[in-house]
C-alpha cells in the first residue's frame, strides 16, 4: 500500500523526546533512553501506525518498548497515537521510543549490549513473490540478526497463510524452538492480546489471525552477523555480476566466485528495488 507524503512528519519525529532520530548512533545504548533501563526491553518491527506499541506501553509500564518502521510517514503516525495514549492515560511516555529504520539493517542499531528481552512482529508484508521473500521479516537471514540480541521470545502475528507456514520453516531451520502456533487467535483469543490497526482490518474481513511465539537458538546469543549493507561486499558482487553477464566468466566460475565472497558474508546483499 503506497501511504501518502506527510510533510508534517519529519519535522514533528524531530522534535520529539521519544522519537530517536539517529538509531545508529544508539546501538548498544537503547536501554539508557529510557526512564528505567532496567525494566524488560521489547522490540517492535515494522510498527505502522502505532496502533499496537501506543496500547502496549500504556498498559505495561513497567516494561520498555521500542517501536521501528522505515517510513517516516508512518513514523509520524505513530508518533501522534502515542502521544495521544499517554494523553489519556495522564501518564509521560517515558518507556516507549520510536524510531526510523530499515530491518534490513536490525544488527547494525541493535547489538548484544542491548539485551532485548522480547520482539515483535505484525503483519509484516507477505513478499509473495519468490525473488522478494529475502525481505520478509522473518527470512532466516533476518531471524540471525534478531537471535543474536533476543534473550527471550518472538511473538509473530500474520493473516497471510503462505507467510505463517514459510515462517514456521524459516523458524526450524534456523534452529529456532517453536513454543506456541496457533492458525486462529481470535479463536480463543488471549485476554492480554492487543489487537493491530491490520489485526482489526484482517478480522472484520472475516480472516484468521495467524500467531506464533517462538525462542532463538540458545547459542545464537552475541554471534557476530555479517553486515549485509558493508560496501566492499556488495562492490565484490556487482563487479563479479558484471563479468559474468559480459561473458568473461561462466556459470559455474561466476557461482564458484561468489560462493568465496559469501563464505565471508553468507547473506545475499540487497538488490535495488525491482
Ligand atoms: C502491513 S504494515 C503493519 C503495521 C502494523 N504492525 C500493524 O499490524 O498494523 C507493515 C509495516 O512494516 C513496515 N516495514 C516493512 N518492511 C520494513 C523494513 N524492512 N523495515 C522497517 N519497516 C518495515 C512498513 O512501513 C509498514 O508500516
Amino acid at each position: 500500500m503506497r501511504i501518502r507524503f506527510k510533510k508534517w512528519a519529519r519535522p514533528e519525529i524531530a522534535a520529539s523526546p521519544f522519537c530517536m532520530d539517529d538509531a545508529f548512533a544508539l546501538a548498544g545504548k537503547w536501554r539508557e533512553q529510557f526512564a528505567r533501563p532496567e525494566q524488560p526491553f521489547c522490540v517492535e518491527l515494522g510498527c505502522g501506525k502505532g496502533g499496537w506499541v501506543s496500547q502496549a506501553a500504556v498498559l505495561h509500564p513497567e516494561n520498555n518498548y521500542l517501536a521501528l518502521d522505515m517510513k517516516s510517514e508512518m513514523l509520524g503516525m505513530a508518533k501522534r497515537k502515542t502521544e495521544a495514549a499517554f494523553a489519556e492515560a495522564g501518564r509521560e511516555p517515558d518507556n516507549i521510543r520510536l524510531s526510523i529504520l530499515n530491518i534490513e539493517r536490525f544488527s547494525e542499531v541493535i547489538t548484544p549490549a542491548d539485551n532485548v528481552d522480547r520482539i515483535y512482529i505484525n503483519f509484516c508484508n507477505p513478499w509473495p513473490k519468490e525473488g522478494h521473500k529475502k525481505r520478509r521479516l522473518t527470512h532466516p537471514r533476518q531471524l540471525r540478526q534478531y537471535a543474536a540480541v533476543l534473550r527471550g521470545e518472538l511473538h509473530f502475528k500474520t493473516d497471510d497463510r503462505d507467510l505463517f507456514t514459510e515462517s514456521i520453516e524459516y523458524f526450524e531451520e534456523s534452529g529456532w524452538e517453536i513454543l506456541h502456533k496457533t492458525f486462529d487467535l481470535h479463536a480463543d483469543e488471549p485476554a492480554d492480546n492487543i489487537r493491530t490497526e491490520h489485526e482489526n482490518m484482517f478480522t472484520e474481513m472475516g480472516k484468521k489471525i495467524h500467531f506464533l511465539i517462538a525462542k532463538p537458538p540458545a547459542d545464537a546469543f552475541g554471534k557476530p552477523v555479517p553486515n549485509l549493507h558493508a560496501p566492499d561486499t556488495v562492490k565484490l558482487l556487482r563487479a563479479l555480476e558484471k563479468q559474468h553477464y559480459i561473458g568473461i566468466l561462466t556459470d559455474a566460475e561466476f557461482e564458484a566466485e561468489k560462493q568465496k565472497i559469501l563464505t565471508q558474508c553468507p547473506q545475499e546483499p540487497e538488490q535495488d528495488e525491482t
